[in-house]
């Protein structure tokens, strides 16, 4: 049993889909955010720096005793789980794995699409955790860059998102896939739309829920799960805290309380 906190960070909001996920699986867990807000995106920044920055949050994260940390940027994940993971003695999860794992299941036909960020596309990370899950599976990525900043936009439920969306998917519908898996924080946010055009034939992967579930398994396995407590949440960002509060405000289920910003210079080494 153990009342510390799980750390969660992200490029900037996106990453709060997770946590939406983590307190509707594990209400009693305390969280503490970092939403890299000042220096987002991250994907369509190199390996180097988004392994440079996902240190710097890992060091700020331990700094506030975290007993596990989740990755939830899909970007982060992609280019920097396992430098990370290297680094320190806790359990740290990223979202690319629970995703696959769920893909590969939920497969009928053995042909999965992913969309993501051009980072995440370029960085392989995908194909290479669901060809070691199953070998026989065909993999079409599609990088959507413009969704990102639609969904941050609000337009959750446009018809310039729809027509965005439209244009996007179908180069990858061609592939006759079964199976599509949301491989961005923010693309759950706009999943009716994706639906919609995917049609009733494919089914969506929603890793973020996907790695709340891996988180409680991880906690489990390590006898690490809260004890009946009352949750703290706790968030930080790099940059604005009114427009993060609001973004916030709006997708999770409870209230923002804590918002601080953080200078990431004192945070900085390699
Ligand atoms: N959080 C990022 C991801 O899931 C999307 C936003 C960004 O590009 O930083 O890949």
């Amino acid at each position: 049993m153990n009342n510390s906190p799980i750390g969660v960070f992200d490029s900037g909001v996106g990453g709060l889909t997770v946590v939406r996920e983590i307190i509707r699986e594990l209400p009693e867990e305390s969280i503490v955010y970092f939403g890299d807000t000042a220096r987002v995106p991250y994907g369509s920044k190199s390996r180097e720096t988004v392994t440079k920055y996902s240190r710097q949050i890992v060091r700020f994260l331990r700094s506030r005793e975290v007993k596990a940390i989740v990755i939830a940027c899909n970007t982060a994940s992609a280019y920097a789980l396992h430098e990370v993971a290297h680094d320190i003695d806790i359990p740290v999860i990223g979202v690319i794995e629970p995703g696959a794992k769920a893909a590969d299941k939920v497969t009928q036909n053995g042909r999965i699409g992913i969309i993501a960020t051009e980072g995440t596309v370029r960085s392989g990370t995908y194909e290479k955790v669901l060809k070691q899950i199953n070998p026989n599976l065909k993999v079409f990525l599609k990088a959507c860059p413009l969704f990102v900043p639609l969904v941050e936009e609000g337009w959750r439920y446009d018809s310039v998102t729809y027509e965005v969306a439209d244009r996007y998917l179908n180069d990858i519908m061609m592939y006759d896939i079964d199976t599509l898996v949301l491989g961005c924080t923010h693309y759950p946010l706009i999943r009716r739309i994706i639906q919609k055009v995917a049609g009733d034939g494919v089914t969506l992967v929603n890793p973020a829920y996907e790695t709340a579930k891996e988180l409680a398994g991880v906690l489990y396995d390590n006898g690490i799960m809260a004890e009946q407590s009352v949750p703290e949440y706790r968030f930080y960002v790099s940059d604005s805290v009114k427009k993060f509060s609001s973004f916030a405000e709006s997708i999770l289920p409870c209230d923002v309380g804590h918002v601080e910003r953080v200078n990431m210079e004192y945070n900085q080494g390699d």
